[in-house]
């Protein structure tokens, strides 16, 4: 039979030649179609796949798979159906460890009315070994730069200090420009140690009874200084009864921390931060509200990701936040952000609080 361009160059010839496995459900989750990559992957035809749940992916792969990352995930989106594209990345193990790279999104074939869902599944297992590596490389290089780091911060807190005498005035002012940077240097490798011990999922909490306002209290103490010379005031409003939190009080001041040096950052001279705290119904909230330029409604949610600066940011390494988010969510919390353009940011946390009567 003679092959036509009409055939060589359909959707279907198309979407069969894509190096993506393609499954498209409906509503129900019931798979319509499946492409012949996703037939092969799971070791069948693709009319054994039309009409099927489409949880059955997960579980013909969990067969041979000692995890359960794909169909639980796929559980999961089943009951929490996404609005927008998702993008996920689960490991299998059939028995070697592999990563599959997961894009789902509403189908919506006419452009507005949705029937479905569109799902491709890609191999990433070689690029997630690379990440992988790379992430080691940065946290060990950083656990080596941390110690020299700290012996040249303390020689040079001793110098100043008188320890090999009194300095010329010059020297003074050129050893302090050097501990300003070995400590913005030490900042940023403990950043870089908290980013990588967060991804590996070896971030330990101390949790212990915590007064959240006793927390701000202390943060806005410890960054007075630095308002004062920005001409900014902070004023500190609290509700009348703030229940505790089982926290780790070192971990939540570092977001309080974060949050109150990027409002300093971007307000203005003369201007007032408002830091909140609130206790709606069994939580603790905690705002903390700036009459800066802002943020634009299009990178709401980018501020939180690893290594983002908006343009025009000031000195920084775009981590403060990225850790902020990690840090609240292990308290089984959320962190969010609301911003009108030139009417200032209001960066708010929520953490779960402990029942009143303990
Ligand atoms: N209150 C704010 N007003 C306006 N923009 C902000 C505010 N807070 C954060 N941003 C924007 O979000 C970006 C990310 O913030 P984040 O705290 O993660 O990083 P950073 O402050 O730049 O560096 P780091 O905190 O690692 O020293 C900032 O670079 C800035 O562009
Ligand atoms: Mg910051």
């Amino acid at each position: 039979m003679q092959t036509t361009d009409a055939d060589v160059y359909c959707p279907e010839s198309i979407l069969e030649a894509l190096p993506r496995g393609t499954v498209v459900t409906d509503l129900d989750w019931r798979i319509r179609y499946a492409n012949q990559l996703v037939a092969r992957a799971l070791r069948c035809s693709i009319n054994e796949l039309v009409g099927e749940h489409l949880c059955v992916v997960g579980r013909k792969v969990r067969v041979v798979d000692s995890s359960h990352e794909l169909l639980d995930f796929l559980v999961h989106l089943t009951k929490n159906p996404p609005d927008r594209l998702e993008v996920k990345m689960v490991q299998v193990r059939i028995p070697e460890r592999r990563s599959i790279h997961i894009t789902v999104q509403p189908y919506c074939p006419d452009g507005a009315v949705r029937v479905g869902y569109l799902f491709t599944f890609a191999e990433y297992t070689r690029e997630a070994e690379i990440i992988e590596m790379k992430d080691h490389f940065i946290s060990d290089a950083s656990h080596e730069l941390r110690t020299p780091m700290t012996s040249i911060k303390g020689s040079l807190e001793l110098l100043l200090g008188g320890y090999a005498g009194e300095l010329p005035d010059s020297a003074t002012e050129l050893l302090g420009i050097c501990l300003t940077a070995v400590d913005r240097l030490i900042r940023l490798i403990n950043d870089l140690l908290d980013i990588a011990k967060i991804e590996a999922g070896e971030m330990e909490l101390h949790l212990n009874h915590v007064r959240i306002l006793e927390c701000v209290n202390r943060c806005v103490r410890a960054v007075s200084s630095l308002a004062t010379a920005h001409k900014v005031t902070i004023r500190v409003e609290s509700s009348d009864r703030i229940p505790e939190a089982l926290a780790d009080r070192d971990r939540i001041e570092q977001v309080i921390t974060n949050l109150l040096s990027n409002a300093l950052k971007y307000s203005p001279s003369e201007s007032c931060i408002r830091v909140r705290v609130q206790a709606p119904a069994e939580s603790i909230v905690v705002s903390v509200i700036d009459q800066g330029p802002g943020i634009p409604p299009d990178k709401l949610n980018r501020v939180f990701d690893r290594f983002h600066q908006l343009e025009g940011a000031k000195k920084g390494t775009g981590l403060g936040l990225t850790i902020s988010r990690a840090l609240v969510e292990q308290h089984g919390g959320r962190i969010w952000v609301e911003s009108e353009m030139s009417r200032g940011a209001s960066f708010h946390f929520e953490l779960p609080a402990l029942p009143a009567n303990r």
